[in-house]
């Protein structure tokens, strides 16, 4: 269902890379809230090709961006405003991979030039994407930045590897710049932590079933799904939030405050 909360807007979203993907949802609710979008994802991503239908039904462009490219990263914003005809009221980070999660690296074990590519895409892609949109003066007054993190950030899920070192990095990343985009022109920048979601990135990491089942018992409202996460990016895209800036905020279900769970325990 439709409120307008987004009537007029410009929007860019990253990592919609299939149905399951956050950003895939994120991108269908902008489009329904009436926002006219760009989507964007790594040139790998668009080769594998679910996007283009995406892309034809909510009637967004599709430009290809490696997201640690500055060369691609200007490229993408200022085709943005182009296309979308102004400077953009929102932008959503939804970008991650770990090649020492993909091959099974072991905490103790890392690989630390593939820990350096994590870190280059799953934090400071952040980071470079917001210094694009800062030098080119690309968002507009009161716009709206989100990027996606995990509670790995703040406590230990062993499975979860150097992303729980990428996503600490993220969310700092999230508050500095917050302060430089508040004092410049009153754009907001917030992270939100996610439930544990079925998608490619979520299921990639060892033990994903029996962790998703875990939180799902632990948290009072079970796991947040990704709909409802799109809901929540929503409501920060929106005029409703103007004054959220610099925060790191759960949108898990109640997990994150759990001590205890009687469930879990099967009591
Ligand atoms: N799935 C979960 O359990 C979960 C929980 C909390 C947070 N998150 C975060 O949500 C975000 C989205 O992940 P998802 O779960 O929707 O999975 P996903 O696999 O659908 O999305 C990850 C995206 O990152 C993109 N990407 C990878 N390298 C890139 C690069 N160099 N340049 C541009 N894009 C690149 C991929 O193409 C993909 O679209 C990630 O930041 C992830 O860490 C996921």
């Amino acid at each position: 269902m439709s409120n307008n909360l987004l009537a007029g807007k410009r929007g860019v979203i990253s990592g919609a890379l299939n149905e399951q993907s956050i950003a895939w949802k994120v991108a269908e609710k902008c489009v329904e809230q009436g926002a006219t979008i760009v989507l964007t994802n790594a040139p790998v991503a668009m080769r594998m090709g679910e996007i283009k239908g995406l892309s034809e039904r909510l009637n967004a462009e599709v430009i290809s961006c490696d997201a640690t490219n500055m060369e691609d990263l200007n490229n993408l914003f200022s085709r943005s405003q182009e296309i979308l005809g102004g400077k953009l009221d929102f932008v959503l980070h939804s970008i991650g991979m770990s090649v020492n999660v993909r091959k099974g690296k072991h905490y103790t074990d890392l690989n630390h030039e593939w820990t350096k590519q994590t870190m280059d895409i799953s934090a400071m892609s952040f980071h470079k994407m917001m210094q694009v949109l800062y030098k080119q003066d690309a968002m507009a007054d009161w716009g709206s930045i989100v990027g996606l993190t995990y509670m790995a950030a703040q406590r230990v899920f062993p499975d979860y590897n150097e992303m729980a070192d990428a996503k600490a990095m993220l969310e700092s990343i999230g508050r500095s710049f917050g302060y430089h985009f508040g004092v410049k022109n009153h754009v907001r920048v917030n992270t939100i932590s996610q439930s544990p979601t079925w998608t490619t990135a979520g299921s990639g990491v060892k033990g994903f079933k029996e962790f998703f089942d875990y939180a799902q018992k632990m948290s009072p409202l079970g796991n947040a799904p990704a709909e409802a996460c799109a809901d929540y990016c929503i409501s920060l895209f929106s005029d409703f939030t103007r004054f959220v800036t610099m925060q790191n905020l759960f949108h898990d279900g109640g997990f994150s405050n759990m001590g205890m769970n009687p469930a879990v325990l099967g009591l």
